[in-house]
């Protein structure tokens, strides 16, 4: 198949916009990431999402709308706190786990009750969901497994010849993926980290959990790694992930990947260390940095993901550069860490999925 790469003039969002209501897969732009987007109610485009992405079917879609009333639709019962949220937050990075309602194709929801909604805070995506007249079902447009694209290259690298087209709206503000919360339990639970953070939540809504399982990957500096390995060797699943994706390896870029906890200075000095160690041994070796640190190293692949003296940036950034570790030789990267407030704590939840849990400090 051709993948025709779209702009975002008028013109080409109609076409983007026709492919959608004919049923093929499309990739677009969000504030998150980019999206590959199919018509939500349509279970034969679905599927085409899944055969794309090599996804496992057992990991429900977030699907996107323009308008509120596209709900009707989709959801069998808005509890108040959704809608709370909903004015709070969108457009923006917040998905909202609600009921379903029957007509939402079982490819969509993984066969799950629940659906996940959101309204992107992106012009190019919400004049093609205008445009495209139908709710669209879209995950992040990458390969199962490798980090979120941020570009429209980034999907092409990923799906060129798998997709109908992608349309390129230029590289993506937030740079991680939205919240996940769960509006059908109470208080709502948080099942992915993202770009609404659990602070601003706490101040629209009040009381908010945080699914079990995301503390348990690495959130404690009290979790013994040998016994995480120890579980994950015997396949011990006692926090199995409520958001079914979450369990799955993401980000993934081909080098093995290692984070340094820590203070800044002593990560700097283990991570100089253990680079130095490594390379006597012969392996090519990277480190994930920030703009403050990068000149301190010696390293065969030195690339900062953003600045330390706004984390934003370092959420925008971090996709990217574990890409662009894959265009290097280096077969080990060892990864600065971040505080785990705000922001930093979807960016520490992508790092450590990044790096397999392999956590040093
Ligand atoms: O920012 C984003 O959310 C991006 C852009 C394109 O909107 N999309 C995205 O989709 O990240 P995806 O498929 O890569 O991640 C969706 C996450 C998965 O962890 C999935 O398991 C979870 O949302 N999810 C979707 N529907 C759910 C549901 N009904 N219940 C629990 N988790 C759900
Ligand atoms: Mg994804």
């Amino acid at each position: 198949m051709h993948t025709e790469r779209l702009g975002n003039n008028e013109q080409d969002l109609q076409r983007a916009a026709e492919l959608l209501r004919r049923g093929e897969a499309v990739a677009f732009p969000t504030e998150t990431v980019y999206g590959l987007g199919a018509n939500a109610l349509d279970a034969a485009a679905v599927d085409k999402i899944f055969k794309a992405k090599g996804r496992p079917s057992d990991n429900p879609l977030i699907v996107h709308i323009a308008h509120r009333e596209q709900l009707n639709q989709l959801v069998a019962e808005i509890p108040p706190i959704g809608n709370q949220l909903m004015d709070r937050f969108w457009p923006g990075p917040l998905t909202i786990v609600m009921s379903r309602r029957a007509g939402v194709p079982d490819g969509v929801t993984a066969g799950l009750s629940t659906v996940g909604l959101r309204m992107p805070d992106h012009p190019v995506a919400i004049a093609l969901l205008e445009k495209a007249g139908v709710p669209v079902a879209a995950p992040s447009a990458n390969r199962s497994g490798r980090p979120s694209p941020t570009t429209a290259s980034h999907v092409l690298e990923d799906l060129a010849g798998k997709i109908a087209a992608v349309v390129d709206g230029g590289a993506t503000g937030v740079g991680v993926e939205s919240t996940v919360v769960d509006v059908t339990v109470d208080p709502p639970m948080i099942l992915r980290p993202g770009g609404v953070t659990r602070e601003m939540l706490q101040k629209a809504i009040g009381k908010v959990q945080v699914d079990p399982s995301l503390e348990r990957q690495g959130g404690g500096s009290d979790l013994d790694p040998l016994l995480a390995d120890h579980d994950r060797a015997h396949g011990i699943q006692d926090f199995v992930p409520r958001s079914p994706g979450m369990k799955y390896t993401h980000y993934a870029p081909k080098a093995e990947m290692w984070i340094v906890q820590g203070d800044v200075d002593e990560q700097m000095g283990v991570i100089q260390s253990l680079v130095d160690k490594s390379r006597a041994e012969g392996i090519k070796t990277g480190v994930l940095t920030t703009d403050e640190n990068r000149n301190a190293y010696r390293a065969d692949a030195i690339l900062s993901c953003g600045t330390r003296g706004n984390l934003e940036t370092v959420a925008a950034g971090l996709f990217a550069a574990l890409r662009e570790f894959d265009q290097t030789e280096v077969a080990c990267i060892y990864a600065e860490s971040f505080p785990e407030q705000g922001i930093g704590a979807a960016i520490m939840n992508r790092l450590r999925k990044a790096a397999g849990d392999r956590i040093i400090g």
